[in-house]
């Protein structure tokens, strides 16, 4: 079964949503993953996502509350088939922890997109509601894009 890691800064917003999103979608078209999310920091270990996350899941018909935010560490790169960015800042601190015998591919989730290669998912830490529906949207696209090369 493939296995897709996606990683944000904090573990509490994005990622949760892209977890969340993925779950959803692979769900939909019976494409079975293993799916998991992490932070490149730690300030948040053991958190559930921001309460703004859970809720936008939920508008999203999605519940993420049972997540817990926890550090990337050295050896999700042999575990993990995707290791997969939320933005360019997370792309390049992954480059820095990946271990020299990392297996895993690891790339920019917008990558998966037409059209938005090279663009990173904003951080809505510091946003309103509506930022958090804009999460949503992009993660959403991007899991649909991902359930469709896995399948
Ligand atoms: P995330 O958002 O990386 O999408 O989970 C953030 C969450 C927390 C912080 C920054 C971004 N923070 O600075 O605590």
């Amino acid at each position: 079964m493939p296995a897709v890691l996606f990683v944000c800064l904090g573990n509490i917003c994005r990622s949760p949503l892209a977890e969340g999103a993925l779950r959803a979608a692979a769900a939909r078209e019976g494409v079975d993953v293993v799916v998991d999310s992490a932070g490149t920091g730690n300030w948040h270990a053991g958190d559930p996502p921001d309460p703004r996350a859970r809720a936008a899941a939920r508008r999203h018909g999605a519940d993420i509350s049972g997540l817990r935010a926890r550090q990337v560490r050295p050896e999700d790169f042999r575990r993990f088939d995707y290791v997969l960015a939320l933005d360019r800042q997370n792309l390049a601190d992954l480059g820095a922890i990946a271990p020299a015998d990392a297996t895993a591919q690891v790339g920019l989730l917008m990558d998966l997109v037409p059209g938005r290669e090279g663009s990173s998912v904003a951080d809505p830490y510091y946003g309103e509601d509506s930022d958090f529906d804009m999460t949503w949207d992009d993660v959403s696209a991007a899991a649909e894009a991902l359930v469709a090369r896995l399948r």
